[in-house]
């Protein structure tokens, strides 16, 4: 079998277990009858997980700049520069594990607020306690070499996350500084301070 595939098997709990945290940290969040777009939705299993997680509730679309096929919610096609909706179009924008692959994450972030109506929903990797740079890049490397993701290896510390709802015209309606991500012994050393979420709410 080849590295790429093992790996890919290797990562499959891992990543089971991420959706359904993520999924019971967001859904608390979402309304009746929003619209979700999900920004770098990749293989769209996280758009999918939310509109099952209360069916009928809300519809989640993605966005990719490179869209993979087969996705189980419809996903938009763009540049990865301007995104192609008007101001205000969806009621909630999600960017998870996203704006740590991306040259520009300001310019991308800025794009996620304008085309939110309520919040913006960011996930992504934080700095914080020992060895922390070494173990996200670890992770970060494991988990997208094997789909072709390029790896920037740049996180945010916790002073940076501090700072960074005031730069984009958001305030933290909820933040998650230590987030059980992954299955237990994988999350002593890979999940927890390791991660971050914000619901970022428009001001
Ligand atoms: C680590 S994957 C995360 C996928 C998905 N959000 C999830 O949580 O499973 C990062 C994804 O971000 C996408 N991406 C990177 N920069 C982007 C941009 N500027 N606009 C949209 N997607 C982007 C990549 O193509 C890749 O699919």
């Amino acid at each position: 079998m080849p590295v790429g595939a093992i790996m890919r098997a290797m990562h499959k709990p891992i990543y089971e277990r991420r959706l359904q945290t993520l999924v019971s940290t967001i859904v608390p969040f979402l309304k009746q009858g929003d619209r979700v777009l999900d920004v770098g939705c990749g293989n769209g299993t996280l758009g999918k997980a939310l509109m099952d997680a209360k069916p009928g509730t809300f519809v989640a679309e993605g966005l990719e700049r490179a869209v993979r096929g087969g996705e189980p919610i419809k996903v938009h096609a763009y540049d990865g520069v301007k995104i192609p909706f008007g101001d205000g179009a969806y009621d909630v924008v999600i960017v998870a594990d996203v704006l740590h692959h991306e040259p520009d994450p300001d310019r991308l972030m800025r794009e996620c607020a304008r085309v939110a109506k309520r919040a913006v929903i960011v996930k992504d990797h934080q700095v914080a306690g020992p060895l922390a740079q070494q173990r996200i890049s670890f992770m970060d490397w494991a988990a997208n070499v094997p789909y072709g993701i390029v790896c920037l290896y740049r996180y945010n510390t916790p002073k940076q996350w501090d700072e960074f709802p005031a730069r984009f015209g958001l305030k933290a309606a909820g933040e998650f500084r230590s987030m059980d991500v992954y299955p237990p012994i994988v999350n002593v050393i890979f999940g927890r301070k390791l991660h971050y979420l914000g619901v970022l709410e428009k001001v």
